[in-house]
């Protein structure tokens, strides 16, 4: 492929969120710089042999990046490959990729086998369930849960300092986005994590945004605890 056909094809996407060199010499034009996010996320170098859930894949970015170093990609989304950058990427990169169009309510339907890593970037706060939502995606995780959420980094004093909190933004009341639910601070999304079973290895706070290394930590009790609480266990 040459620079003029990489070109057009990123240009005969209407929008995109990921930006990012996609060719070399092109660049997408999305407004979300993503080699920054993938610096703070840490992401092992060698992926081979790997298996990685990209949950809310988008464009694909870090999809592509997973791929890239070895993995076996499976990302899923409500927007199709066509309706994102997905498959102009593919196309572009000549990677291949299982991809999902499906809402992550309906992902344990689809029987999957659990993935070595699971992705679960830029989500939680527009699910109206973000716990739901966060349980699903541990549920398929083996090994590696890597979270990366906006968050409230501003500490209210007082009573509820340092308490974990998830503040309702109903509407368009959190930037005109109709798509945000839930804003989490970083001590509800540690012990969310730590609530699904899960043990944070590493974690970067700020600004405004929070990444969460996590590794399965079994906990009979607190599995228990879920099963009865989504009707899934006899009381
Ligand atoms: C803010 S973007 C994040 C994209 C990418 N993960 C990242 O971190 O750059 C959220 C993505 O999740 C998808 N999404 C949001 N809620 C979803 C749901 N319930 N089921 C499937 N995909 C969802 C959106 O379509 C969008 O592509």
């Amino acid at each position: 492929m040459d620079q003029e056909t990489a070109q057009r094809l990123v240009d005969s996407v209407p929008e995109w969120h990921h930006g990012f060199e996609i060719f070399p010499g092109v660049s997408t034009p999305g407004t979300y710089q993503c080699a920054s996010v993938l610096e703070r996320l840490e992401l092992p170098d060698d992926l081979s042999g790997c298996s990685v859930l990209d949950i809310g894949c988008a464009d694909g970015f870090f999809s592509m990046v997973c791929a890239q170093r070895g993995a076996e990609v499976t990302g899923l989304d409500y927007r199709s490959r066509e309706g994102t950058g997905f498959a102009v990427m593919e196309q572009i990169t000549g990677l291949e990729f299982r991809h999902i169009r499906d809402n992550l309510w309906n992902l344990p339907q689809h029987g999957l086998a659990q993935f070595d890593l699971v992705l679960f970037l830029g989500v939680l706060y527009h699910l109206p369930d973000p716990y739901r939502g966060l349980n699903i995606a541990a549920a398929h995780c083996r090994q590696a849960l890597y979270l990366e959420s906006a968050c409230e980094t501003i500490e209210v004093a007082g009573k509820t300092a340092g308490a974990p909190l998830l503040e309702f933004t109903p509407g368009r009341s959190w930037n005109g986005d109709i798509t945000n639910f839930w804003r989490p601070n970083p001590a509800c999304l540690r012990a969310m994590v730590e609530d699904v079973e899960f043990e944070i290895q590493r974690e970067l706070v700020g600004p405004l945004r929070m990444v969460i290394h996590a590794t399965r930590a079994a906990d009979e009790m607190l599995e228990r605890r879920r099963r009865v609480a989504y009707g899934l266990h006899p009381v």
